[in-house]
């Protein structure tokens, strides 16, 4: 979500005359965009804004007398804006994730001889999407469009309801001309995204109102989108339709990010989660049963507030039920103003927390081994969206987003091709793409038969 913003805050500067840079030394601005949601994320601002108060002090002073305008942007913004005002003299706008489309004229008080100093982290009535103008000609072959921002879940460990506000979903005809606009520029993959992006609900073109489903399926019919991701989800907004569409909609990508954080039915309990672990193992049934291919990952937390070793022992139960691809794992991270963050009594002492997240990476690490193994042998669409560290060679994604490089002429980039997978790493693929009737530029091409992950192997809980 914070890569998007940014995108769209270049977006609403270029015509301001700026331009993105590679790094801050001699930049007429900066912005951090911020993330609030543990607290080393939120630490980082200000070893940050440290290192570019020297970058500023190095700049020669304009005729004007100004020097670089420093900005804190996004959640961190949001949530400790009145604090960074006054730690940080030198910064000189803070605004929060609702309030960007406000910048032309943040940055216009900011310039000023003066140098008057901005903080805006209201939630504004408008919708900033109403203001923002159309994405930049180049969102890239693969893209984020925001549809959904915001969250009414309150689970008790997390900040993003006081962050980004409330749930708000983006009128669908608005999101269908940006998506066509990405789609005539090039763009060939779109990731809809949304703190809750399941939870979608946006007024369709016609009247009623659209839910994620029925968007994608809209998505889909535009000239010119090869591919569909969404993302985050949540278990509990995940509607017929939308298992559905994964049954239905080619372009839908087999691969799904669907946050469980525990498999403990009472900390799941304690997290206002609102489901049980059976829950989420009967969705993924219903969800293979749609799409037998489908590949997930999940995020988990480790050490909330109460877990003991029988919870975390059902986290590790769980995770081994369903096999995931990738996953994401967190220490448990104390927030202030979250309920989670109060239950003094019950925190979980670091040492546990490490020793509970070490066995569940290697759980984790072990499956994602195993899927990217299973894939040796088979051929896989990968769209090369990104040039390679080599030259000569271009970078793609796999429907289940695995890294693939492969060597390839500049004329395929942007293009889906079928790639014969050679071998697995941790993180990606090797292979060569396919010229034609299976056949590779080092052979024929034997393709193994397709491997059925709804039925993944047994995967051994190590700790
Ligand atoms: N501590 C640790 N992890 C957290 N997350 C959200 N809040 C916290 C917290 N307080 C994790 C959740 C969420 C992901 C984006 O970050 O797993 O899904
Ligand atoms: Fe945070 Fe996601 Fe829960 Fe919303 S649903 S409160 S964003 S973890």
């Amino acid at each position: 979500m914070n890569v998007y913003d940014s995108a769209r805050m270049a977006d609403v500067l270029a015509p301001l005359g700026y331009r993105p840079v590679e790094a801050p030394e001699g930049a007429d601005m900066v912005i951090l965009n911020t993330c609030h949601i543990r607290e080393k994320a939120s630490e980082k601002v200000f070893s940050e804004l440290g290192r570019l108060r020297l970058e500023k002090n190095r700049q020669a002073a304009d005729e004007a007398g100004r020097r670089m305008i420093i900005a804190v942007a996004g959640c961190v913004a949001q949530a400790e804006g009145e604090e960074i005002m006054a730690r940080a003299p030198f910064v000189d706008m803070v605004f929060g994730p609702q309030t960007y489309h406000q910048l032309p004229e943040m940055v216009a008080r900011a310039s000023r001889a003066a140098g008057e100093r901005v903080l805006n982290t209201d939630f504004p009535v408008e919708s900033k999407f109403d203001f923002l103008p159309g994405e930049s000609a180049d969102a890239g072959v693969s893209a984020f469009l925001s549809v959904q921002e915001g969250c009414d879940k309150f689970c008790t460990f997390c900040v993003v309801p006081y962050t980004r506000g409330a749930e708000f979903s983006r009128p669908a005809a608005q999101i269908l001309a940006e998506a066509r606009r990405m789609a005539a520029s090039g763009t060939r993959e779109i990731t809809l995204l949304g703190q809750n992006v399941n939870a979608y609900h946006g007024d369709g073109p016609a009247g009623g109102t659209w839910g994620l489903g029925r968007l994608i399926r809209e998505v889909a019919a535009i000239d010119g989108v090869e591919r569909i991701r969404y993302t985050t989800s949540h278990p509990r907004d995940m509607e017929d339709d939308l298992i559905a569409a994964h049954g239905e909609v080619p372009q839908l990508m087999p691969f799904v990010h669907l946050p469980v954080q525990s498999g403990s039915d009472r900390i799941l309990a304690a997290m206002n989660r609102k489901h049980t672990a059976d829950d989420y193992r009967r969705l993924i049934d219903r969800m293979r049963a749609a799409r037998p291919d489908l590949a997930l990952s999940s995020d988990f937390i480790v050490g909330f507030p109460g877990e003991r070793d029988a919870d975390f022992a059902e986290t590790l139960r769980l995770v081994t039920d369903i096999g995931y691809a990738q996953a994401y794992s967190f220490k448990y991270s104390a927030r202030p103003g979250t309920p989670a963050a109060g239950l003094d009594d019950a925190q979980v002492p670091e040492p546990v927390k490490n020793e509970r997240l070490a066995a569940l990476q290697q759980l984790l690490n072990a499956q994602q081994v195993a899927f990217n193994q299973a894939c040796v042998g088979r051929v896989l669409p990968v769209l090369l969206d990104r040039s390679g560290k080599r030259p000569g060679q271009l970078m793609g994604r796999s429907p289940f987003m695995q890294s693939v490089p492969v060597t390839a002429p500049q004329r395929l980039a942007g293009t889906v091709v079928d790639v014969l997978i050679s071998a697995a790493h941790a993180n990606s693929l090797a292979g060569e793409p396919v010229l034609a009737d299976g056949v590779t530029v080092s052979g024929p091409a034997a393709p193994a038969p397709p491997v059925d992950f709804s039925n993944p192997p047994a995967w051994e809980a190590t700790a």
